[in-house]
Order: C-alpha cells, then structure tokens, then sequence
C-alpha cells in the first residue's frame, strides 16, 4: 500500500480500527502498545485473517515508534476508558499525561502527519497533542461527531423504521453530556426530521445520543464502545487519505468561528489530504447557539484543568 496509518493503542477501538483500515485496503498499518505481545498478536493475527478476507493491508505491531515513522495519519487511541459510574472527564489526568508523551514519540518521526486524537475527554485531549506536536491546527482533529451522528442516525431509522442508510444526521458540540444533536440539520431521505417526528419523540432521541456512550458502558460493565468508534475513525482517516473532502462532524481548533477563541470542539469540518481543511459555519437558532456556548464552557473548564495538571 502506498499510505501508512499508526494506530497508538491495541486495545478495543485500536483494534477495531486497525482490522478497519487492512479490510477495507485504505493503508498498511502500524499498531502501537505499551504492553508487550499485544500489538504483535493483535498485528499477527490480523494478518492471518487476510488470505480469508482478501486483502494485502501489511499490519506490524510494535512496542517501539521506529515502525511507525512517516506516517500519512496517526490515530492514538492509548489511554484508558472509562467504566460505570465514570464520566470522560474523569480520565484526564491519567491519558493527559499518555497522549502527551505518545504525541511527542509520533510526531517527531512523523512530522507530515495528520493526527486524529480518539482518546478521552476528546476534546481535552486534542488540545495536548496540538500543544505538543506543534503541527498546524488543520492536522491535528478529534474524532467525536461522527459517533454521536451515527448513535443519532441509528435512533432515527430504529424509530422511523427506515434504512439507516436513508439518514443524515449533524452533532456538534464538546464529547460529553453538553454536546449538541441538531435535528433541524437531520434528515431522512433530505426531509428534516422534525417534519417526521412529534417533538416529544425527537427530544427522546436527543437524549439517547447524548448518553450514547454510556448505554454502552452500563451494558459491557468493563470498558466502554469500540466498533462504532472505531468505524467513525476510520471513516475520518478514508477522507483524508483518499482526499474525498467529506464533511464531517470533527472536532477542530476554532479561532473565532461560532464566536469560540483558541478551543477544540466539534463542527462541520471539510476532511481532505491536508487534514481540516475547511470548518464549516452553518447557521444556527438562538437556542443552538446557546447549547454550543454551553458545551464551549465546559470544554473551556477542562482545558482550563490540564493546565493545573502539566
Ligand atoms: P482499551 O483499554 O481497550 O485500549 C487502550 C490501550 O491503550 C490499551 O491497550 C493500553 O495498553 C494502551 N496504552 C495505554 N498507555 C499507553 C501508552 N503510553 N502507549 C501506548 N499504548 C498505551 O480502551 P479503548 O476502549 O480502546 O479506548 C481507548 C480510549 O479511547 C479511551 O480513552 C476511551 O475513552 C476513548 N474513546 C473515545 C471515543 C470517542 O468518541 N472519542 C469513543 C471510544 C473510546
Ligand atoms: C463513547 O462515546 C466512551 O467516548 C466514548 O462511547
């Protein structure tokens, strides 16, 4: 394959998303853990799988970063997750403190990358690598959005009993219970869904994606999602590498767009081989603003909380 994907973490999404990348022959893969054996099982196995699943994606695993070097995109999913009874802000301190370090590994041997950030509180977390990697803005984005839409997306066609593929769906806003599902600029077939549902009905949809995360981690009681994580990281790294120029839900660095100064949060994002390429101001009611404003704020006190933590 002519690109090269690291994925830092071979645990559950890091896992996933490597299977992901090799299946669809996006890109070979190099996978990164802490822990010995694991990215070189995982890896191997992976590889053994390919014969059956035709496919010529090489995947190595490794404990080290030399493998890893020129990369086309980084995806670090390292850290720990969370477990019932646990928010995502509760891990900031431990996986700060692991994204910064595999960020500086990366992206000195990889400074052309494009990094996308998985690790929890997503949007805390973006801003460690960005302050650590010193990359432009447009490569370094936070995967969230695509996962809260494909939660609201799949809640939509469960209840309207229409294909899944038929939806569209945009959730912006930080990756946490402030974020902020739009149904106006959700649709089904390109009809808005507040045209095809009651508002009692729509606002219960809002909630379930809102708490999307962790329906998931009441139900599994060790860790928290992976397939759908994972597919919406890889959905991210397709964009880029093959230039398609999706848009996106990402969490990107605003610089005064939607009225938000120097913070990662999600938006419409243009997904291209430079990475952002261009955020995506769409207009909002009065009321959506607030909730973006609200979600901002509560982005704002956990980057606020990494400074006290460095
Ligand atoms: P996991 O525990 O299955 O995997 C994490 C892996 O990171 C482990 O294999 C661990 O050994 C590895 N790791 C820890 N420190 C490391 C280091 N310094 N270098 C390299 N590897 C290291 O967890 P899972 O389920 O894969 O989740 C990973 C992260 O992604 C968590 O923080 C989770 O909250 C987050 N997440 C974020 C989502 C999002 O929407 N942004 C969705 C799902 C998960
Ligand atoms: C999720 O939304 C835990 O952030 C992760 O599933």
């Amino acid at each position: 394959m002519d690109k090269k994907v690291t994925v830092i973490g071979a645990g559950n999404v890091g896992a996933t998303a490597a299977q992901r990348l090799a299946e669809k022959q996006l890109c070979d893969v190099v996978l990164v853990d802490i822990v010995e054996g694991v990215p070189q099982g995982k890896a191997l196995d992976l590889v053994e799988a390919a014969a059956i699943e035709k496919h010529d994606s090489q995947l190595t695993g490794t404990n080290g970063y030399d493998d890893t070097a020129d990369s086309d995109i980084v995806i670090i999913t390292a850290g720990i997750p969370r477990k019932p009874g646990m928010s995502r802000d509760d891990l900031i301190s431990t996986n700060a403190g692991i994204v910064r370090n595999v960020t500086q590994e990366v992206a000195s041997r990889s400074p052309e990358a494009i990094i996308i950030i998985v690790s929890n509180p997503l949007d805390a977390m973006c801003h460690v690598a960005y302050d650590t990697c010193g990359f432009p803005k447009q490569r370094v984005i936070g995967m969230a959005g695509v996962l809260d839409s494909a939660r609201f997306r799949a809640f939509i066609s469960m209840e309207l009993n229409v294909s899944v593929e038929n939806t569209h769906a945009f959730v912006l806003g930080g990756h946490g219970d402030t974020m902020v599902p739009l149904p106006r600029y959700s649709t089904v077939a390109g009809i808005p869904i507040t045209e095809l549902l009651a508002k009692d009905r729509i606002d219960a949809l809002v909630d379930r994606t809102r708490n999307g995360g962790a329906e998931i981690v009441g139900l599994l009681k060790t860790g928290s999602a992976y397939y759908a994580p994972a597919s919406a990281a890889v959905e991210m790294a397709e964009s880029i590498l093959k230039d398609k120029k999706k848009i996106l839900p990402c969490a990107a660095y605003l610089q005064g767009e939607y009225g938000i100064q120097d913070l990662f949060i999600g938006v419409p994002v243009k997904l291209g081989a430079a990475g952002a390429e261009e955020i995506i101001e769409i207009t909002l009611t009065e009321e959506e603003q607030q909730a973006l404003k609200k979600s901002a704020d509560s982005v704002q006190e956990l980057k606020d909380l990494l400074k006290t933590l460095k």
